[in-house]
């Protein structure tokens, strides 16, 4: 009986990346040490220049570093981490990300009628500016959908900002993003990001 247990958690625990490759989690902590610095030690990074990876649908880690990588996605301390990587190190880091827990954040009180405002955006869209509900891809709980639809939640809300404003100007390139970010007002993006981070 043990046995099955411990051979199905490792088969739910072995992502399988983009690529097609199964990632091993094992591998990817020790090759994560590279990223200890910026991200944190268990994927939960403790400054907001740097997004938390810590619960990240399978797949998605895999995805974006292959896409720094390419330069498909530009950003200067990415694109030169991600050079040396091979497909199988990205689908051992994207295993192990995967498989850590992302900590929870709360919204202060100040912050809760801008959170409201994301909320119902994030839920329900905008038809007056043809902007779907952000729920539909990212989950209602912002836990995505496994494997191009990343987690939001618990993210950084800075970092879920500033991205949203780099597809916005098109500073990262999206096809999805791009044009929804691009209806979307600085304001709208900010309330946004407040309530998608305090997401559980
Ligand atoms: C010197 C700091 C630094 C180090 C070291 C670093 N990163 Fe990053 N990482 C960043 C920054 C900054 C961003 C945000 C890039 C942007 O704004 O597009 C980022 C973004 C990412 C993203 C995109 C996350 C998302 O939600 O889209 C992934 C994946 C990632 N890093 C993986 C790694 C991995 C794996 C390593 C180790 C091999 C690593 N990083 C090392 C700074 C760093
Ligand atoms: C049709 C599906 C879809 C919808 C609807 C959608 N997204 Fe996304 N979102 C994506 C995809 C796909 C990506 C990854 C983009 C990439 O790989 O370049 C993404 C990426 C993001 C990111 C970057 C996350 C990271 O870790 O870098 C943020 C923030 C985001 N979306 C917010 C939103 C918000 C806010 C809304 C609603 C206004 C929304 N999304 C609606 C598909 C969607």
């Amino acid at each position: 009986m043990n046995r099955w247990v411990s051979i199905i958690t490792t088969i739910l625990m072995t992502g399988v990346s983009a690529q097609g490759i199964a990632g091993d989690p094992a591998a990817g902590e020790a090759k994560a040490q590279a990223c200890v610095a910026c991200h944190g030690a268990d994927g939960n990074s403790a400054n907001s220049g740097f997004p938390s990876l810590a619960g990240q649908v399978p797949g998605y880690i895999a995805g974006q570093l292959a896409a720094f990588k390419s330069g498909k996605r530009a950003n200067a301390i990415m694109m030169g981490l991600a050079q040396p990587l091979s497909a199988e190190d990205m689908a051992d880091l994207d295993a192990w990300y995967a498989s850590q827990t992302i900590a929870p954040r709360s919204i202060s009180e100040d912050q809760l009628a801008l959170a409201s405002e994301g909320e119902s955006l994030y839920r329900g869209g905008s038809a007056e500016l043809a902007v779907p509900a952000c729920m539909a891809c990212h989950g209602p709980a912002g836990h995505g959908i496994p494997s191009n639809y990343p987690r939001v939640a618990g993210q950084w809300p800075e970092y879920l900002e500033g991205q949203l404003l780099a597809f916005k100007s098109g500073e990262r390139a999206g096809k999805i993003m791009g044009p929804i970010a691009h209806r979307l007002s600085a304001q709208q993006i900010h309330a946004l990001s407040v309530y998608m981070s305090a997401l559980q």
